[in-house]
């Protein structure tokens, strides 16, 4: 795919697909990171003269006009972020946005309105996309964490403009290649998280590609169960059981090392500092459940970490929201933090949960990288093509 080294965007309208979907609370922006994260592409768009229009989704509104989800505070929090002004049209497509786009000046920043309040946009309707497209000359995509989805303002207007990938997205797909794609070696996944039936995919394309593959959190619990073991009141999935056999068995046959909790933090419920203790595997109690990973799972991951060149990390280790389950989670993250930092470790993580998890342990600027995705870092970890991606690539002579 073509990126920003390949665009002299002089006097050119350039429509940036930015993933303006921040989380928000009570009309106040929570965590800015997406925002930072697209600064970058901005800037020197606008710095070599571009005219920027920039497009995002936010939230779900599902076709229709939402005011509540409407995208006018971001403009603020964008020029806030970039130092310099953000006009507003209150509208993505049709006469009002054409107005706001045609009359920006070289080097000027125009955000346009929630693509989603048109049905269009998740139908991937190409009069939408035509709509966007009329707007610009050529178009930038940089929302890699809306790339899974193939909407019109991610997919469909790649067809009818000269299309690149901005910084964002180049180095998103820089770290993931660096990752699965073309690895050193040996490579650990970590694998965490409360559902196997939601991670199927994930585990059946990573035991092909990595060396070690460490199951955690409530999802190890099934595997547990399924070798025989009692696992008391522990969360996990019983009518999965068949399915992890088959998967420790496939792991087998493709030199896949599995591994899973030695020992385990249990309590009889499931509360902030409720009394728990360690037990090895197959002392879980009947009325007890398990929350967290013990030590020595933790020890025997970290050395095998010890070993390994790049680590992908998914999920948690236990129910970190609430201390002590946050115990494992932590001390494995400050281990990856100065392998990283000191042995030369990559390592890459992404997902919701983990974000929160490693800005928990207080490590998040320690790694290596870490996806500013959630969906499209977990489909693109399945081994799924993504179609925001695909099109920058066919669409690139
Ligand atoms: C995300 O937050 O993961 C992306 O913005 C995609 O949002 P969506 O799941 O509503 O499509």
């Amino acid at each position: 795919f073509r990126t920003l080294d390949d665009l002299d965007p002089a006097g050119k309208r350039v429509l940036v697909r930015a993933d303006l979907n921040v989380p928000m609370k009570d009309g106040q922006i929570t965590d800015r990171t997406r925002i930072e994260r697209l600064c970058p592409t901005i800037r020197e768009l606008a710095e070599k003269g571009a005219r920027v229009i920039v497009c995002s989704h936010f939230d779900r509104p599902k076709g229709k006009v939402v005011p509540s989800m409407s995208l006018k505070p971001l403009a603020e929090a964008l020029a806030t972020a970039l130092g310099r002004p953000v006009a507003f049209a209150d509208d993505c497509v049709g006469p009002q946005a054409e107005a706001a786009a045609a009359a920006l000046k070289d080097g000027e920043v125009l955000l346009l309105e929630n693509t989603r309040f048109h049905a269009g946009e998740e139908k991937n309707d190409p009069a939408l996309a035509a709509g966007l497209a009329k707007l610009a000359d050529v178009y930038v995509n940089d929302a890699f964490s809306a790339a899974h989805r193939a909407h019109a303002s991610t997919e469909g207007v790649a067809h009818l403009l000269p299309s690149y990938a901005g910084r964002l997205m180049q180095a998103e797909l820089e770290a993931l290649d660096a990752a699965l794609g073309n690895p050193n070696r040996p490579v650990l996944a970590i694998v965490g998280g409360s559902k196997v039936s939601t991670k199927l995919d994930l585990l059946g394309n990573l035991t092909g590609k990595v060396d070690i593959l460490v199951i955690v959190g409530a999802m190890a619990n099934t595997f547990l169960a399924a070798q025989g073991f009692a696992m008391g009141k522990s969360l996990q999935e019983a009518e999965m059981h068949d399915t992890a056999r088959a998967i420790l068995a496939e792991a087998k046959t493709r030199n896949c090392e599995i591994v899973l909790p030695t020992d385990l933090v249990v309590a009889t419920e499931f509360k902030a500092n409720a009394p728990s203790r360690t037990v090895p595997v197959d002392a879980v109690p009947a009325d007890a459940m398990a929350l967290d990973v013990g030590p020595d799972t933790v020890d025997a991951i970290e050395s095998r970490l010890r070993n390994a060149s790049t680590l992908v990390w998914n999920g948690p280790l236990g129910a970190f929201e609430i201390p002590p389950f946050d115990t494992a989670t932590v001390a494995l993250a400050q281990a990856v933090a100065s392998l990283t930092q000191s042995a030369g470790l990559k390592s890459i993580a992404g997902g919701g949960d983990t974000v929160s998890a490693l800005r928990h342990a207080g490590v998040l600027e320690r790694m290596t990288y870490v996806s500013s995705a959630g969906g499209a870092f977990l489909e693109w970890l399945e081994g799924k093509t993504l179609p925001g991606v695909a099109v920058l690539e066919t669409n690139s002579d």
